[in-house]
C-alpha cells in the first residue's frame, strides 16, 4: 500500500477514534445502551447488590468483608472509605474479579473541605457570595477526587428555622431564596458541568425534606407542615439543585407529616419525579430505612424494604434490608422486578455519567501534592474572612493597630484547634488549624506582648482560671475574648435547650470587661447564640463562626484591619431561645405587635424583634443606600402560572434600581438587599420576602446603581389549590443593607 494511502487511513482511523466520546462526553443514547446492556446479564444478586451502601472505618479504612462483597458484585457504594491506595484496591477487586466489573462509587461527607477545610456552610452563606461557595466546593471536590472520593454527601440542603437545631450549621439559614442561590453553587462546584472530569465529583441534595424543621429544634424529630409551606420554604434549595444538575438525593430521617421521609412517595416520586424530572438516584440516610419501623410505619424489616422501595428510594444506607428481603418482596409481587430494575438503572446511569465504568481508578501520585495545596489554603484563609460578620463596633474599637504593645487572648476557644473544623471536619487535621492565638501572634510586631489565657473549659462549670486570664486582662492594652461553642455541640445529634454561651463564658466574658480594659468578643459557634449581655455592654463583637484550617489567620486579618468585614447573618439572631421559631420572613398576623397595645402579638417579659435581623452585619466603613427606582409602576398579571411554566413573557418583569455609595474612609463591602411584600392574595403572605442580593465593592466615596430584574414569577406563590399563581394587586419593594433598615417604594399587577 502507498504511503500516502497509509497516512489517509491513519488520519481516518484517528478521526474516528476522535470522534468516539469518551465518558465526559458519552451521548445520554449510549449510557442508556449500555445500562439497558448490562441490566439484562444481572443476577438478582447482583442487582440487589448495586442498591446497597455500606459503611467503612472511621479511619477511611475498607471492612474485610467489603471485598468478599464486591469480589461476588454485591456491594456497589461505600461511605467513609477514602484514599486513593485503599480505594483503588477495593476497585481492582470490582472491574478484575467480579463477574459484571461494575464499579464501587465511594461516597463520604465532604460537606466544608476534605483535608482544607472552609468555613462551615452556614458562614460561607453569611458572604453571600455564592461564588465563593462554588469556589471552596470546587477545591473541595478536587482534594477528594485525588483522594479516591467520587462521591459527596454535600450540598445540605435543608432551610432552618430553629437554631436549637445543631445541624443549621450545615445549610445556608432560614430563607429559601439566598439558600437556593448557594445549592446552585455548590452542586456546580462539587460536579462542574461534567462529573466525570478528573477534579468533580458526585454531589447529593440532602436532607430531602424539611429535616430542619422538627418540633423543638430536636434532631431527627417530627415535621409537621401545610404542603405550602413544605414547596414555599423547604422545597425551593432542592429544586435549584435539581435544576444546577444534582446527580443524587438523600432521603432524610424525618417523618413529614406522617409519612417518613423515606418512604414518600409524595415527595420521592410526585415532586422529585413527576413534577422536576429528577433522573439520578436517592440514597437513603444512614440506617433511615430501617428506621421506618421506629416510625411506627412498617411493622418489621421486610415491611420497611417494601414502602421504601416502592416510595422510590433507590440505594439503601448501611441497613441491608433491600438486600435481605428484596427476593422475596419480588417473590411475593409486593416490589415488582420493574421497581428494582429501576433503581438500578438510575444508579448504573450516575455510575456512566460519572465515568466509573471507563476510569474506575485514581492516580496514586496525585494525592500527596493534592492536599492542602498553598492556592487552596489562601483560599480558605480568603473565604474565612469574607464569611464573618461583624456585628457591633462602638467608638472604632476594632481595627486594632498591629503595633499595639501589648494583647491578652483569652478564653476556651482562642487555642483550640478542633472547634473551628465544625462538626464535618471531613479529613481535615487538627493540626493543619491556625487557631485565633496562633493568627494574631503572626499578625502583630515582633514588638507586641501576646498573652494567653484559657479562662475556663467550654462546657464545665469552673471559674479556677478566672484569676489567670483577669490578671493578663488587666496588664494589656485590650482584651480578646474567644466563646461559642467546641465541635461536637453542633452538627449531628447536637440540638440544645438552650442558646447560650455553655459553661461559664459568659461570666468569664463579664470578668473580663469589669477590669475596664477595652474588650472585644470573637464569637467562635455554629449557631446562631443568645448573648443580649455582651451585645449591651461590650463594644466590640465579630461573629467568625467556625472558620475553617484558617480560621486563626482570617479573624486577625480582620480584627487588625487588613480585611474589612462584609458579612451579614444568613439566620436571625434570637435575645432568647424563649422566642424561637423567629424568622424574618413571618406572616404579618390579624395583630402584629405593637409597642403600646397588649392585644397585639408579642411577649410580656421581651421585645418581639430579634437581637440581630436576618442580613445583618457591619463594616470598618459606612454606606448609604437611596434613590429607589422601579422600570414600571404596573406590570401585567401573567394570570395562573402553571408551575411547570418555566418562563415567563418577557413584559412580565420590573427593573429595580438604587444607588449606594461608600461614605466612609476605607473600601469596603455592602451586600444589597431586594425584598418584595404582595400586601394583599388570596393567602397570607410574608410580610417581606428576599427576592435579589448583590455584594458590591466600593472605594471610600464612590456610588454605584445598582439593578435587579424582578420577574413575576418571583411574585408567584403556590394558592389553596396547590397551583402556582401570581395574582394582581401591590406590591411593596424593599431595599437596604439588611431586613430591617429598608427603603420602600410599590407597584401593581395588573389584573388580566
Ligand atoms: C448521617 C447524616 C448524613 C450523612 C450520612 C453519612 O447520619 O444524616 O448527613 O451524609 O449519615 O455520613
Amino acid at each position: 500500500m502507498k504511503l500516502s494511502r497509509l497516512c489517509i487511513l491513519v488520519l481516518a482511523l484517528a478521526l474516528i477514534l476522535c470522534a468516539v466520546p469518551t465518558s465526559a462526553q458519552q451521548r445520554p443514547a449510549d449510557i442508556e445502551s449500555r445500562i439497558n446492556a448490562l441490566l439484562a446479564r444481572m443476577t438478582l444478586a447482583e442487582k440487589l447488590g448495586q442498591l446497597q451502601q455500606l459503611d467503612g472505618e472511621g479511619n477511611g479504612n475498607f471492612r474485610p468483608e467489603h471485598l468478599d462483597l464486591i469480589r461476588k458484585g454485591l456491594l456497589g457504594s461505600t461511605l467513609n472509605v477514602r484514599g486513593a491506595q485503599r480505594t483503588n484496591q477495593l476497585q481492582h477487586v470490582a472491574m478484575e474479579e467480579s463477574r459484571l466489573k461494575i464499579p464501587v462509587l465511594f461516597g463520604f461527607d465532604v460537606i466544608h473541605g476534605y483535608r482544607t477545610i472552609f468555613p462551615i456552610p452556614l458562614a460561607e452563606a453569611s458572604s453571600w457570595d455564592p461564588g465563593l461557595a462554588e469556589r471552596s466546593a470546587s477545591i473541595a471536590a478536587q482534594e477528594a477526587r485525588d483522594a479516591g472520593v467520587r462521591w459527596t454527601f454535600a450540598p445540605m440542603l435543608d432551610i432552618a428555622r430553629d437554631p436549637r437545631w445543631g445541624r443549621i450549621t450545615e445549610g445556608a439559614g432560614e430563607d429559601p431564596y439566598l439558600a437556593s442561590a448557594f445549592a446552585g453553587a455548590r452542586v456546580r462546584g462539587f460536579q462542574g458541568t461534567d462529573y466525570s472530569a478528573p477534579q468533580k465529583i458526585l454531589a447529593c441534595a440532602k436532607h430531602w425534606v424539611a429535616y430542619g424543621a422538627g418540633e423543638g429544634g430536636r434532631d431527627y424529630n417530627t415535621t409537621d407542615l401545610s404542603e405550602n409551606t413544605l414547596r414555599e420554604i423547604y422545597f425551593p434549595p432542592f429544586k435549584a439543585a435539581v435544576d444546577a444538575g444534582v446527580g443524587t438525593v438523600m432521603s432524610a430521617f424525618n417523618d413529614i407529616n406522617g409519612v417518613p421521609a423515606s418512604a414518600n412517595p409524595f415527595t420521592l416520586t410526585r415532586v422529585l419525579r413527576n413534577e422536576w424530572k429528577f433522573d439520578g438516584f436517592v440514597v437513603s440516610d444512614y440506617t433511615s430505612v430501617k428506621e421506618l419501623i421506629n416510625h411506627g410505619l412498617a411493622a418489621n424489616d421486610k415491611d420497611a424494604a417494601r414502602l421504601a422501595l416502592n416510595a422510590g428510594v433507590d440505594m439503601e444506607m448501611v441497613s441491608r434490608l433491600f438486600n435481605q428481603h428484596g427476593p422475596a418482596l419480588l417473590k411475593e409481587g409486593q416490589v415488582s422486578p420493574a421497581t428494582i430494575d429501576e433503581a438500578v438503572r438510575r444508579i448504573l446511569r450516575i455510575k456512566f455519567r460519572l465515568g466509573l465504568f471507563d476510569h474506575p481508578y485514581t492516580d496514586e501520585a496525585r494525592e500527596p501534592n493534592s492536599l492542602l495545596k498553598p492556592e487552596s489554603v489562601s483560599a480558605a484563609r480568603e473565604i474565612a474572612g469574607r464569611s464573618m460578620v461583624l456585628l457591633k463596633n462602638e467608638r472604632q474599637t476594632l481595627p486594632l493597630d498591629k503595633n499595639i504593645r501589648s494583647i491578652a487572648v483569652i478564653g476556651p476557644l482562642a487555642d483550640d484547634r478542633r472547634a473551628p473544623l465544625g462538626w464535618w471536619a471531613g479529613d481535615g487535621r487538627e493540626e493543619n488549624t491556625v487557631t485565633p492565638l496562633a493568627g494574631i501572634r503572626a499578625k502583630v510586631s515582633p514588638q507586641t506582648k501576646v498573652g494567653y489565657a484559657k479562662g475556663c473549659e467550654v462546657k464545665d462549670s469552673l471559674t479556677t482560671g478566672f484569676p489567670e486570664a483577669v490578671a493578663l486582662a488587666r496588664e494589656s492594652d485590650v482584651a480578646l475574648v474567644f466563646v461559642g461553642e467546641s465541635a461536637d455541640m453542633v452538627g449531628e445529634a447536637a440540638s440544645r435547650s438552650s442558646l447560650d454561651l455553655p459553661g461559664r463564658q459568659m461570666d468569664l466574658v463579664k470578668a473580663i470587661y469589669e477590669t475596664g480594659k477595652p474588650t472585644i468578643v470573637v464569637l467562635v459557634n455554629g449557631r446562631p447564640p443568645t448573648i443580649e449581655w455582651i451585645v449591651d455592654n461590650v463594644p466590640a463583637i465579630l461573629e467568625s463562626w467556625m472558620g475553617g484550617s484558617q480560621a486563626g489567620n482570617a479573624i486577625a486579618d480582620i480584627v487588625f484591619g487588613d480585611v474589612n468585614p462584609g458579612g451579614k447573618l444568613p439566620v436571625t439572631f434570637p435575645r432568647t431561645v424563649g422566642q424561637v421559631p423567629i424568622y424574618y420572613n413571618h406572616m404579618n398576623t390579624g395583630r402584629p405587635p405593637e409597642a403600646n397595645n397588649r392585644y397585639t402579638s408579642k411577649y410580656l417579659d421581651v421585645p418581639w424583634t430579634p437581637l440581630f435581623p436576618f442580613g445583618y452585619g457591619l463594616s470598618y466603613t459606612q454606606f448609604k443606600i437611596t434613590n429607589l427606582q422601579l422600570s414600571a409602576q404596573s406590570i401585567p398579571a401573567n394570570g395562573e402560572l402553571q408551575f411547570r411554566v418555566q418562563r415567563l413573557p418577557v413584559n412580565g418583569e420590573v427593573t429595580v434600581t438604587v444607588d449606594v455609595e461608600n461614605v466612609g474612609k476605607r473600601a469596603g463591602d455592602e451586600v444589597v438587599q431586594l425584598y418584595i411584600r404582595d400586601v394583599a392574595a388570596s393567602m397570607t403572605r410574608p410580610v417581606k420576602e428576599l427576592k435579589g442580593f448583590q455584594r458590591v465593592t466600593l472605594q471610600p466615596g464612590e456610588k454605584r446603581r445598582v439593578e435587579f430584574v424582578l420577574t413575576a414569577a418571583q411574585l408567584g406563590f403556590w394558592n389553596r389549590e396547590m397551583r402556582f399563581v401570581v395574582e394582581p394587586g401591590e406590591f411593596k419593594v424593599m431595599v437596604g443593607p439588611n431586613s430591617e433598615d429598608l427603603i420602600e417604594t410599590k407597584f401593581d399587577v395588573a389584573g388580566r
